[in-house]
């Protein structure tokens, strides 16, 4: 711990702000789904859903996900893109298939029970230090720390940290910080009173520090610095990617559609035909469509003009996608897509940009 943080901790009354914080949160936390239950497996794909996602997003995505694998053993036995599909449109896909896997890894190894111990638990796929942390804390009441930004922007405003918290460093200072002043007693209680406080009270751009159990010990409101804290670097602005898409559909009713690779951005999840263009064209964007479907698809097709635009932003590019559609007319040899009826394509994982393509091609084909 570093000397400036350690006089922090010494002047710090660790026992009245666990109490002060512990009292709020018991008064005040929201009645979530995943704070019913105590099933670690709950508990599990709770923390997972709610990385880099807002609580509203993941409540009905909860609840449906436990409906649908209720236990280890219905997670650990369900088909890949089962679950994919019930993780459709939650994106960073990857947060799914790493719990599907670590979940078979813990029904194979360890009897369908989720371990109780940090080296059981960072062997798991997907569980780093924050998971880590809140499974140990909010599943089985060991004081571990859960540290992640909303906890990292609270304490950094009570300590007065002003480290860049997107590095490494600076959230295993933190995470030393939440070994010395969480709860040995009520552990769980303290990691999510610092989570909820992060999330209703302490909140990024205009904390009610009014309202906050904690402020008589926050260094930050003393010096009237909460809205310069904490300290983060900003990312790169994002890649912009210009991309075309194309609706391939038949007189019989059947879609085209094309599974992605099983390694990098939105893996093994399926897409309408489409390809990264050129950034200076010497064919039209439909032309370049056109050209790609044929070569890497063998199918023949005429594009309709364009349908319009679509535009996702993930955390590192963006792709402004420029949809199309046509009709297949014979299609024998198509290596590469399936061929699905309107019924079928609903069981199949889509991101969000595809599914607005087939709500942009429904949309279009009902005005006509
Ligand atoms: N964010 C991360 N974990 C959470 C939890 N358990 N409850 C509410 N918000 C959270």
């Amino acid at each position: 711990m570093n000397k400036d943080l350690q006089k922090k901790i010494d002047q710090f009354t660790i026992e009245g702000f666990q109490k002060q914080l512990i009292n709020w949160y018991r008064d005040e936390k929201r009645e979530l789904p995943w704070r019913e239950s105590l099933d670690p497996y709950h508990i599990w794909v709770s923390e997972i859903m709610l990385q880099q996602t807002r609580v509203d997003t993941v409540i009905p995505y909860f609840e449906n996900f436990i409906t649908k694998f209720p236990t280890i053993q219905a997670l650990a036995e369900a088909e890949e893109q089962e679950v994919l599909k019930a993780w459709e449109g939650l994106g960073y896909y990857s947060r799914a298939r790493n719990l599907h896997s670590a979940v078979q890894e813990v029904q194979e190894h360890y009897g369908g029970v989720v371990p109780n111990n940090v080296k059981e638990l960072e062997r798991l796929k997907g569980v780093g230090p924050y998971t880590k942390g809140a499974i140990l804390s909010i599943a089985y009441n060991i004081p571990e720390p859960a540290v992640d930004g909303n906890v990292m922007r609270v304490l950094s405003r009570i300590f007065s940290i002003w480290d860049d918290i997107a590095k490494v460093k600076t959230r295993k200072q933190f995470e030393e910080l939440v070994s010395v002043i969480i709860s040995k007693e009520y552990p769980s209680e303290f990691n999510q009173a610092l989570m909820e406080l992060g999330a209703m009270v302490c909140t990024p751009t205009s904390p009610a520090c009014l309202l906050c159990p904690v402020r008589e010990q926050c260094h930050a409101f003393y010096e009237n610095v909460q809205h310069e804290l904490p300290v983060k670097t900003k990312k790169k602005a994002t890649k912009q990617v210009q991309m075309a898409a194309a609706l391939l559909y038949d007189r019989q009713g059947y879609y085209y559609i094309h599974q992605r690779p099983s390694k990098g951005l939105l893996a093994n999840l399926w897409e309408f035909p489409n390809v990264q263009l050129k950034e200076e064209p010497s064919f039209t964007y439909k032309k370049q469509l056109e050209n790609f479907i044929c070569d890497e698809y063998s199918v023949e097709i005429t594009l309709t003009p364009l349908l319009g635009t679509i535009q996702h932003v993930f955390s590192h590019l963006t792709w402004n996608i420029s949809v199309y559609s046509a009709e297949v007319i014979g299609s024998s040899n198509m290596k590469g897509l399936i061929k699905v009826s309107e019924e079928q394509l609903k069981a199949y994982a889509f991101p969000v940009s595809h599914q607005k393509i087939k709500k942009m091609y429904a949309e279009n084909t009902r005005s006509e």
